[in-house]
């Protein structure tokens, strides 16, 4: 079966997460991704966190599967000319080096779009252009302190607090890929490339999107009511850090199951959904609370919403958190397992879907790799391994016509 970005050649000169998330992506869906990396060395992630001396890291090989690896060094002219080579013929070139690295090294967008004036040039940067933080060089955490994630994600007593989820990082190469589909469909109309640039700070602003929203009724009318804080705490003129509370009209929160007391992940997450309380009542077994005026709606219950948390607890003591759910479900109560990444590694239904695949490695053995969280009727997007570093230098070289000869001359002076 064909694929649906089958011909698409990207030149992906990414590293690290960011941009490499976004051309795996890609690459899951048939673009030709031809990975360029430094000679000797290749992206920083083979060798960081290595669990097998010698074999790329896992760091490595989660973000760069279906891809084919290209050793060239970009500074020397020899390289520089195999560069100038492959723009000319691709469709997309895809980049997340720090500040003005590109233009140091004579790529400006100008030139690319000299080179190949259909080509779309797609970058990630930490902050966007003309911000006053522009220069700066970003990391994932650093991300999530400055689009707004940090100071609204712990608790009230204690400091910002990072997510373990990658919003700076994979989600920045996941709009990245928005971008540059967009901008694919829309050189089929106009027949010309474009700049796709994302920033990180935007990226995890966007997924902030409800905290602005409470910024702003902050600021109208002084207290946010699905806050904990709400109505016995203070609130100051910022959002405060919400714990476990439910983000939007439901309130929730991580609640104790039977074996808390050891294990560190037996709990679950409860929501109360407005309409759903009759049946939550059902299920916990408190039917006089249905019509009791304190617990009939939201707002009353809110300001014992601790207390109602708690009762759901002792229910919970003599229940497995798989348990648990097992019951609510029956009862159309939104909830889940707190789940730890080896309960994910091992859930039959991610493994029989393709979120969670097994991939064949030529010096790792297998390795375990989240594929494609998007689906499609068409198409099964087939992860395979990742490339190790220079493995496609001959093919991609042979490809833009360089002989053998030629290629061993580029070897001689080190450009490959
Ligand atoms: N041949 C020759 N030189 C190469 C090369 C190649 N194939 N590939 C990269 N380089 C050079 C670059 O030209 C640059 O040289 P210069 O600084 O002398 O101009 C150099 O390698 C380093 O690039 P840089 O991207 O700045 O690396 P870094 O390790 O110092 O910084 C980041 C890493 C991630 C902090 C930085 O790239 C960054 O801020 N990127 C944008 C935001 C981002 O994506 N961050 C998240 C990563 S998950």
């Amino acid at each position: 079966m064909s694929k649906p970005l089958e011909g698409i050649k990207i030149i992906d000169f990414t590293h690290v997460q960011a941009g490499p998330a976004c051309t795996q992506l890609l690459a899951w869906f048939g673009a030709d991704v031809i990975k360029v990396e430094r000679p000797g060395s290749g992206d920083v992630t083979r060798n960081q966190l290595r669990d097998i001396p010698d074999a790329d890291a896992l760091y490595f090989t989660m973000l760069n599967s279906n891809k084919k690896s290209l050793t060239l060094d970009t500074k020397k002219p020899e390289g520089k000319e195999v560069l100038e080579k492959l723009i000319r013929e691709s469709d997309v070139l895809v980049e997340n080096f720090g500040p003005g690295a590109l233009d140091r090294m004579g790529f400006s967008w100008e030139r690319l779009n000299e080179l190949n004036p259909k080509m779309i040039v797609a970058s990630v940067k930490g902050f966007s252009d003309g911000h006053h933080y522009d220069d700066l060089k970003v990391y994932e955490n650093v991300a999530q302190c400055a689009g707004g994630a940090a100071s609204t994600t712990g608790f009230w007593d204690g400091p910002p607090t990072i997510s373990a989820a990658a919003l700076g990082d994979s989600n920045t190469g996941m709009h990245l890929a928005i971008g540059i589909l967009t901008a694919l469909l829309g050189r089929d109309k106009t027949g010309k490339g474009q700049k796709v640039a994302v920033s990180m700070q935007d990226s995890v602003l966007n997924l902030c999107r409800v905290k602005l929203r409470d910024q702003q009724r902050l600021e109208r009318v002084g207290y946010l009511e699905e806050y904990p804080q709400y109505p016995h705490g203070e609130f100051s003129d910022v959002v405060p850090r919400g714990g476990n509370a439910g983000g939007g009209g439901q309130p929730g929160w991580v609640l104790k199951c039977k074996g808390w007391e050891t294990d560190p992940n037996a709990y679950i997450y409860f929501t109360i959904q407005g309409h759903a309380w009759e049946p939550i009542c059902k299920a916990l077994g408190k039917p006089e609370w249905i019509d009791d005026p304190a617990y009939k709606t939201a707002e009353a219950r809110q300001p014992h919403i601790f207390e109602i948390f708690k009762t759901i607890e002792a229910w919970l003591a003599d229940k497995t958190k798989f348990e648990a759910v097992d019951i609510l479900r029956k009862f159309d109560i939104p909830c889940a397992p707190v789940l730890t990444m080896k309960e994910l590694a091992n859930d039959p239904s991610l493994r029989a879907s393709g979120t969670i695949v097994e991939v064949p490695h030529k010096k790792r053995g297998s390795y375990l790799t989240v594929g494609s969280p998007i689906k499609f009727s068409d198409m099964k997007p087939e992860v395979t391994a990742s490339p190790l570093l220079g493995e496609h230098t001959d093919e991609v070289l042979a490809s833009l016509g360089y002989s053998q000869q030629d290629i061993f001359n580029l070897r001689e002076v080190k450009a490959v």
